[in-house]
């Protein structure tokens, strides 16, 4: 797999994104570097503006000391023991080595435990004071710990922890039903410093982990490799750091039992199939925002960041799910309830050049009969790409009126991007005024230099600011542009970007050169010369033959125009290295590097440097990786400002543990390539585990250009992620899914689908909301007692009652999946068919899959409420209900509704349905005041093996001619209910008798 991704990077990862300059993109650097673009007569940002040092990742440094070898570590004293833990003093073991900071000579200890099956570390300074806490304290108002249970106690506890002075402090984390330690840092130092702290842990041969993000990779991380942590707007690179900061890990671990209850461990891909094992599975939070790294070792790993403190909190599950919801009810909070439209399907590109254009996209939609919810606008709809206001020769206000009432009132939506940066006007020109930064301006929100003036980077519009979010003016300030802009735009949602936060140039350089103001950025943008888009999906040269070769040709000519320009630094150029100087803390560039994927590993290249300065003094350095984080705050808080009682629709891209309490996340600048596709499902199973379960990516991909068969099956793969949006850059070939009849046909069919478990689809959510459970789940967490599942993320499950198996190659037309569960007796059945499916145990699958069709599967054991398709999700609600019951093994099954307005912040109404299914029975229990007014149509019972007799509603005889039973397929259909349902589907409670 390393092998394989490496050869993806270099080959075509980067040469379509705009923002990415470590390599290939130098050739769009290079093209747009001369100081007028003559394409828009606008200055342009000289590309040097965004170079910075030449630095080596220490992972990567020949000369790189190992901390490990050379510093002394702690010795605790002044040790108070109590019930729920401890305190200690942690005192320098030795002489300080300073090797990338200076060591902290004493820190307070303090192990709690917060619940039974919750346990924190933290490790902080003694001395802490104004001018060094925010180096070392996270604030709680941004990033609350975790809470704790007043009855917790070590005897309570799942886990228990131990420690040691011998040689240097350490300690150990061990469950007690396994005996096993789950954490354990003996054998190493704790190395504490003002710009480094590295804990080292041991883990078993092989082990499970899930998590750590944001990072694109398979499911399980591998155990050779550094995930380094460090928000970065970057074109989607795999194994490296992007967006956002999740510090958080799943581990699971299977064991055999004996006949006496011993476990032992077993590692996942040498299990043998015929035999049961145990799981457990626990989870790692480590609460600190600093840029760090994890070092994956085949038996450890080796946590590195660049200051903060140490605060681990460890969540004993033994579940997966016990896990996840422990870490969002007690430590990150819950996910944001969404309004009900935000599951219809979202379209986007970036290249919507006016209203008609958009109008023209909707009428499409309604054209081809494919279902649209949601119109989105990318930049394009910017004056100047200046945020709250529009162009108002494309995008005019009173057009737009009229666009939005007439969309409005189709029961659809509109969602803008609102980018972080804010254009900061020309001063010599009087006519480039700007409201918003004038506002801004004047009451001082913007981040500074450390010097007190505003710090200027550049982002789309040229020069910028950037909102400072330290500021308690901020957030008003914020929600007012918010205010004052909704009140010309009816917009129904936000999509931030950029908020990592990104920057186009290193520093402040706006400072002097605000009168070149608006700029062009210092890239091509995709479409500009030297970045005209010639990639296509792998494969594309097997259909596409003629069209393949003169791409590639072009894009050959193109990529040996660029080779001519900027070539970086050469290969001889000393690294920039960082000698630590006691008691100074060197934030441009640490001694410790992690490796950050912009140009030079530099912090300050491609983002606001790590010198900016906060309202309260505290540098960017310091917290970088919550600008995002705090941004999707102040906007959820801002859309509230417009409607108090609308739940507020955010789709944001930099993230940090917690931001699902506001937000859904995107997965940024993907490619439109089959490899992106199959990325997509680790990508939205480990946001599950963040606790953003409203994830999905760019359908069809981003950069680069789609094709048809690609499109085709990713438009049917999207169709069950939860959020659901096709959007594509500037310049690529159009992808709506009506550009080809196949993908308008296999996109129609997974709507089908999509639209039919709306009501699914939000009752999984709103259970997110309330209790923490996940919604797009992998098939290891629902069958936790098969290890063979332990890897598995080529397919996956929506909830527990639905495996979706995709094609996720070209020129496929089948695949092959497994069916978990077999062995004790699931049942699957055929989304399509109604069959049970005919598989067998462990055994990989295949499944037919011809072009336009995406296998999905329903468990036994569930029901499914379900509406009819429709093209909108208001037309969907008003139609009559069905139930899909898929019995399990003997003949049971069960299932939940939730319903209310589907947009009320606290809906006045709700109503919650249980269903069981029992001996040939279902019954309805329906509780609540939210009136459904839409009757019952149909029940389809899947799995009734023998012919049924008289079919009761309720205690009247369904007559004959409205019961089927095929007895080939097994699938007994009820319906002609409509007329015992008058009142609504779920008026009183009822039973179907068969
Ligand atoms: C960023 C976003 C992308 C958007 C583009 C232009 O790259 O990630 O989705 O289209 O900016 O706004």
């Amino acid at each position: 797999m390393v092998g394989v991704r490496n050869l993806l990077v270099g080959t075509w990862l980067l040469p379509a994104a705009y923002g990415t300059f470590s390599t290939s993109a130098a050739g769009s650097r290079s093209a747009a570097s001369s100081t007028i673009s003559s394409a828009y007569s606008q200055f342009t940002i000289p590309s040097d503006s965004d170079s910075g040092a030449h630095l080596i990742a220490n992972i990567d440094d020949p000369e790189a000391v190992d901390a490990q070898s050379v510093c002394p570590g702690y010795r605790a004293s002044n040790v108070r023991e109590s019930s729920r833990g401890l305190t200690a003093t942690l005192k320098l073991a030795g002489k300080p080595c300073n090797v990338y900071g200076t060591d902290v000579d004493s820190l307070d200890l303090s192990i709690e435990y917060l619940a039974h099956d919750r346990l924190n570390v933290q490790i902080v300074p003694t001395y802490l004071d104004s001018s060094n806490s925010s180096w070392f304290v996270l604030d709680e108002h941004v990033v609350p710990r975790p809470s704790s249970d007043k009855h917790a106690s070590e005897r309570r506890s799942d886990l228990e922890i131990t420690w040691s002075n011998k040689p240097s402090f350490h300690f150990k984390v061990t469950r007690k039903a396994t005996g096993d330690a789950i954490f354990d840092t003996t054998g190493s130092v704790l190395v504490f410093e003002n710009q480094f702290v590295e804990f080292v842990t041991s883990l078993p041969r092989d082990y499970n982990l899930y998590g750590i993000g944001e990072h694109i990779e398979q499911l399980r991380i591998l155990n050779n490799r550094t995930v380094t942590l460090y928000a970065s707007d970057i074109g989607d690179p795999i194994d490296l750091n992007l967006y956002g900061t999740h510090p958080f890990y799943l581990d699971t671990r299977y064991y055999e039992v004996d006949h006496r209850g011993h476990h032992t461990l077993v590692a996942a891909d040498n299990a043998d199939q015929s035999k049961d094992y145990v799981s457990y599975s626990h989870g790692v939070f480590f609460r600190n925002a600093h840029g760090q790294e994890i070092i994956m070792q085949p038996e450890g790993l080796t946590w590195r960041t660049l200051g903060g403190s140490i605060d681990l909190t460890f969540y004993s599950g033994p579940t997966q799910v016990e896990v996840t919801k422990n870490y969002q009810l007690s430590t990150i909070g819950l996910p944001a309830l969404q309004q009900y439209f935000t599951f219809g399907y979202h379209q986007c590109r970036w290249g919507y050049h006016n209203w008609t254009e958009l109008e023209h996209v909707v009428s499409n939609f309604e054209k081809f009969e494919i279902p649209l919810e949601t119109i989105w606008n990318d930049i394009d709809y910017m004056h100047g790409y200046r945020d709250f206001d529009n162009d108002q020769h494309r995008y005019p206000y009173s057009e737009g009126e009229e666009f939005l009432d007439k969309l409005h009132s189709s029961g659809r939506h509109y969602v803008p991007i609102i980018d972080a940066a804010i254009y900061i006007p020309n001063p010599d020109n009087v006519s480039d005024a700007y409201d918003t930064y004038t506002r801004g301006h004047k009451d001082d929100v913007f981040l500074k230099n450390p010097d007190g003036s505003e710090y200027i980077g550049a982002v789309w519009p040229g020069y910028t600011v950037f909102p400072d979010w330290h500021n308690p003016k901020t957030n008003d300030f914020w929600a007012n542009e918010i205010v004052t802009w909704h009140k010309k735009v009816a917009i129904d949602g936000i999509w931030i970007d950029m908020n990592e936060v990104s920057s186009f140039c290193v520093g402040s350089c706006g400072s002097k050169n605000l009168s070149m103001n608006p700029a062009h950025p210092p890239f091509a943008l995709p479409g500009e010369p030297g970045n005209v888009i010639y990639d296509y999906p792998e494969g594309f040269e097997l259909s596409n033959k003629t069209e393949a070769a003169a791409a590639s040709s072009a894009a050959s000519s193109q990529a040996a125009a660029a080779a001519t320009g900027d070539s970086g630094p050469s290969s001889t150029t000393p690294y920039l290295r960082t000698t630590p100087t006691a008691g100074v803390r060197n934030i441009n560039h640490p001694p410790y590097v992690i490796n950050h994927d912009q140009d030079g590993h530099d912090l300050a290249v491609h983002a606001v440097s790590p010198n900016a300065t906060h309202y309260d003094g505290v540098q960017e350095y310091d917290v970088h990786n919550l600008f995002g984080h705090q941004i999707l705050n102040a906007t959820y808080h801002g859309l509230l400002k417009v409607d108090s009682n609308k739940r507020p629709f955010i789709i944001g891209r930099s993230t940090f543990a917690g931001s699902g309490k506001w937000a859904g996340h995107w997965g940024g600048d993907n490619a439109s390539k089959w490899a992106y596709m199959f990325f997509s499902i680790p990508q939205a199973l480990s946001f599950s585990l963040f606790g953003i379960p409203m994830f999905g990516v760019d359908t069809c991909g981003f950069n680069g250009n789609t094709d048809e068969e690609l499109c085709n099956r990713w438009m049917q793969l999207s169709a069950f992620f939860p959020f659901y949006r096709n959007h594509n850059t500037l310049s690529a070939i159009p992808q709506e899914p009506y550009v080809w009849d196949s993908v308008a046909k296999a996109t129609k069919s997974a709507m089908q689908i999509r639209y039919a478990i709306l009501p699914y689809f939000y009752t999984l959510f709103h259970e997110a909301h309330t209790e923490g459970t996940t919604v797009m789940r992998a098939l290891a967490w629902e069958f936790p007692t098969d290890p063979s599942l332990a890897a598995v993320d080529t397919q996956f499950l929506l909830g527990s009652a639905l495996m979706i198996i995709p094609v996720l190659a070209p020129q496929a037309t089948s695949v092959k999946g497994v069916f978990p569960g077999l062995k004790h007796g699931e049942v699957w059945y055929d989304w399509y068919s109604h069959e049970a499916v005919d598989a067998k145990p462990g055994v990989n699958t295949t499944i037919p899959a011809p072009l336009g069709h995406i296998p999905v599967f329903v468990r036994g054991g569930s029901v499914l409420p379900m509406q009819e398709p429709a093209l909108t999700t208001k037309e969907a609600r008003a139609t009559p209900w069905s139930l899909l019951v898929a019995l399990g093994g003997h003949g049971a099954a069960s299932g939940q509704l939730y319903l209310d307005d589907g947009e009320s912040n606290v809906p006045d109404e709700t109503l919650n349905v249980e269903f069981t299914v029992e001996r040939s029975a279902l019954s309805v229990k329906a509780k609540g005041r939210w009136e459904e007014v839409n009757p019952l149509d149909r029940v389809t019972v899947l799995g009734v093996e023998t012919r049924p007799g008289v079919v009761r509603f309720g205690g009247e005889v369904v007559s004959a001619e409205h019961v089927q039973w095929n007895s080939t397929s097994r699938v007994l259909s009820v319906g002609g209910l409509q007329k015992l349902t008058g009142k609504g589907a779920f008026s009183g409670n009822w039973t179907l008798k068969w």
